[in-house]
């Protein structure tokens, strides 16, 4: 069903290569070879630019939005206001280089030489290249970048010109480039709208010799940007240096006297910074901060970041052996998950990360459900910040409750950057009341592979508890089903399917929530009781509520259908009919882009995993051959439009004994975006199927599950891999798990002796201790 893209990259295990210009996959891989560090993102666009340019040079800050009204030719009570949309912000990465008069350009001239590498190991991004002019001047170019993974704010850009047959003049205009780009307006609602340039107040510029400085304020949403940049010329043979400076463009331009064979290199020291609503960062202190920044050179900086990057690695890394397409996948992936990360607390990571305006940069449910789990077994302070950072809108999420008349604790927006509800299509917006469950999943997850009790007095329970509180208001016990608790008109995960009553997988998470809130609410009064009785006071909790909250978790109604044995996703969704699979064309997917939603909503159609995806996260509740028939009932209707869908139905595939079936869903999984799988990559990365990258290995394929505070494992190889190997982080703890076609070892690497299970054997582990079962080979099951 999906475009099979020739991927023109090659297979490396540690990076991308492309050995080749493709002018027509440039938008495309400026967002495959795209940097970030959790603050910066950077698309891999050259330093020189390209001509004709068609996409965004996008140059983004994590959290910085623009906000806009939402306008609507129809609009309702409570429809949510305002659009935050991510701000592309001043371009800094441009080096433009002229050759005796003739600008460098590689849509023109002849393109003798070229290699691009992104390499994952050192997370740097580098290009080499020979290149003759169109009048007949052949140069070697070398460039470098890198976005500081210890230093917030700097990005580092390096270039080297050598003349190859000629002397003469080579000129370089490096600048800070505010002509802020536009996004067209466009059907498709995963784009990216345009911003409202009237939002942007120009506030200083400075060109100064080496050093630029642009300032910015944006009105909607009180950010204020400052970018600056210093930089440090090589050149042997003198050079002349001017400025130019526009309101919103800064640049200095070099003018060197080239001799052959003699480089002339230029390492440009760029930094961003962003406040709301704060004092204006004094530009002085910027150009302090950039000298100071300017004291190390490229390669000290790049020692720096192999430092950070063999630590992420040492704690995060999948090996894969014998399949060298896969590991790159698995790699690319975790890289972006790393380099799109928020890590303060107060920032979050977008469905596109940092690598594209998609979905106007807006974080989603994604997050909890398919990004933290891998920051939670790898680095879990990451995740800690994943779940501050929902706290930190907690007041927005109750304001939104309000409006949604429901008179206590909050509902958390669909999507957003700074909390405001941003959905325009309430129907698969606002409707997916199932976020708050899963942020109460994640939170119950994160204490119990961590046992953080701080975060939870401190945060998770009145993230818990607030989010609760709005099941009691939309949810009711329902007379006529003998009392149990239904919840109406809500949209499950799948979005092919919206309004519905008793969605199985909201209902299921709620029920879950519910309970986890009523133990959480006794925790924190025999933990804290002071602590609980100021949250309680603090949010107005009357005491019989967690009673209530358990009452209806027990009464809580699940659809079954007992002629079939299955799960109906909702009430009514066996009443419709089945889609007409046959009779659709190919390109007529995602199906999203060519029928009208009620035409989609009256069929039996699934966009994305939502019983299925039930299924995993209350594992514990189903037995195999329940799961086993859920999934042969929703698979042939589900036609994964969504990139969250694939791996969650590997993991199941792999858990009912499907194992062709998973690999080749994981095949997708692992290079959806470097294969370009649903067309779409140049608009930005998927996060949300890289996290489910790593869920597929450790959840799929070696079976991890966790029991209350124990995990379990029953794991095997899946043809086409030899083995697989990966750390956890664990209640203080890093066990190894190194799987082979005969053989899974567990090695507690540090911390506590720990208990584990291998499939229904126990396991008991003290430090340095390696444990090792023979695994038989595995049974594939018949659909
Ligand atoms: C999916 C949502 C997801 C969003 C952002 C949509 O296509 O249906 O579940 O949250 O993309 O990734």
């Amino acid at each position: 069903m999906k475009k099979e893209q020739q991927h023109k990259l090659e297979i490396h295990p540690w990076g991308l290569l492309e050995r080749e210009f493709q002018a027509d996959d440039y938008p495309l891989n400026a967002t495959l070879f795209s940097l970030g560090n959790g603050f910066i993102g950077l698309r891999g666009t050259f330093e020189e630019g390209f001509d004709p340019e068609p996409f965004s040079d996008g140059c983004y800050l994590n959290g910085v939005y623009a906000s806009e009204p939402i306008r609507y030719g129809e609009a309702a009570y409570g429809y949510a206001r305002n659009n935050q949309r991510m701000l592309t912000v001043p371009d800094g990465k441009g080096i433009q280089i002229w050759v005796d008069g003739e600008r460098f350009n590689l849509a023109e001239g002849e393109i003798l030489e070229y290699e691009r590498h992104l390499d994952m190991a050192n997370a740097t991004l580098a290009r080499s290249l020979t290149w003759r002019s169109p009048l007949g001047k052949t140069l070697r170019l070398k460039t470098q970048r890198q976005i500081c993974l210890t230093e917030k704010h700097l990005v580092l850009i390096h270039v080297e010109i050598t003349p190859l047959d000629f002397g003469g003049e080579i000129r370089l205009l490096t600048g800070l480039d505010g002509n802020l780009d536009q996004a067209e307006r466009s059907d498709d609602p995963r784009l990216a709208s345009p911003i409202d340039q009237g939002d942007i107040q120009w506030l200083n510029n400075v060109a100064d010799g080496d050093y630029l400085a642009l300032a910015l304020s944006v009105r909607s949403s009180g950010y204020e940007i400052r970018c600056a940049a210093t930089h440090r010329l090589q050149a042997s043979a003198g050079h002349t240096m001017t400025n130019l400076r526009h309101e919103n463009r800064v640049a200095t331009e070099y003018r060197c006297v080239a001799q052959r064979g003699k480089p002339i290199g230029l390492t440009k020291y760029l930094a961003y910074f962003a406040e709301q609503r704060a004092e204006p960062i004094e530009v002085g202190s910027l150009r302090q901060y950039l000298e100071l920044s300017a004291n190390k050179s490229f390669a000290e900086y790049a020692k720096a970041q192999r430092i950070e990057m063999d630590k992420f690695w040492q704690e995060s890394d999948i090996q894969v052996l014998g399949n060298d397409s896969l590991q790159q996948g698995i790699r690319f992936n975790l890289f972006h998950l790393f380099q799109s990360l928020g890590r303060d607390g107060r920032t979050n990571i977008a469905a596109k990360g940092l690598s594209g305006d998609g979905y106007d940069g807006h974080y989603f449910w994604d997050t909890e459900i398919y990004v933290l789990p891998f920051f939670l077994y790898t680095q879990p302070n990451m995740a800690r910040h994943l779940l501050e950072y929902r706290h930190s809108i907690l007041d927005a999420a109750r304001a939104r409750a309000r409006e949604l008349a429901i008179s206590k604790g909050a509902l958390f927006p669909w999507r957003t950057i700074g909390g405001e509800e941003c959905s325009a299509y309430y129907p698969a917006g606002t409707a997916q009341f199932h976020i708050n469950a899963d942020i109460a999943y994640a939170v119950r997850h994160y204490s119990r592979v961590t046992g953080d009790t701080e975060f939870l007095r401190a945060k998770g329970a009145e993230l818990v508890i607030e989010g609760a509180r709005l099941w009691m208001e939309i949810g009711h016990f329902n007379p006529r089903r003998n009392n149990q608790f239904c919840i109406n008109e809500v949209t499950g995960p799948d979005e092919y399917t919206a309004l519905v009553d008793n969605n199985f997988y909201t209902n299921l998470m709620a029920r879950a929530h519910l309970e986890y809130a009523a133990e959480v609410y006794q925790w924190l009064q025999s933990f804290d009781p002071e602590a609980c009785l100021a949250l309680a006071q603090r949010i107005e909790l009357g005491p019989q509520e967690p009673m209530l909250w358990a009452k209806a978790a027990k009464a809580m109604y699940l659809p079954y259908d007992q002629s079939q044995g299955i799960h109906p996703q909702d009430d009514g969704f066996l009443d419709k009919p089945v889609w007409d699979f046959e009779q659709t064309p190919a390109n007529h997917y995602p199906l999203l882009l060519h029928y009208h939603p009620l035409v989609i909503y009256r069929h039996q159609v699934c966009k994305q995993a939502d019983v299925v995806l039930g299924l995993l996260l209350e594992s514990s509740e189903f037995s195999i051959e329940q799961k086993r028939r859920d999934f042969d009932f929703y698979e042939p209707l589900t036609t994964h439009d969504s990139t969250l869908s694939a791996c969650i139905h590997s993991i199941i595939a792999s858990e009912v004994g499907y194992h062709e079936k998973a690999l080749d869903y994981f095949q997708q999984v692992a290079r959806m975006d470097l294969d370009n799988h649903h067309n779409n990559t140049q608009h930005g990365i998927h996060t949300a199927c890289m996290g489910g990258t790593w869920m597929c290995m450790v959840q799929g394929f070696a079976g991890m599950r966790l029991h209350g505070t124990e995990l379990s494992f029953a794991p095997f190889v899946p043809e086409g891999m030899e083995g697989y190997r990966f750390r956890l982080q664990f209640r203080g703890r890093t066990l190894e798990v190194d799987i082979n076609y005969s053989n899974a070892s567990y090695t507690l690497i540090t911390g506590e002796p720990i208990s584990l299970h291998h499939i229904h054997e126990p396991v008991f582990l003290a430090v340095g201790e390696t444990q090792t079962f023979e695994i038989a080979p595995p049974v594939e099951v018949t659909q």
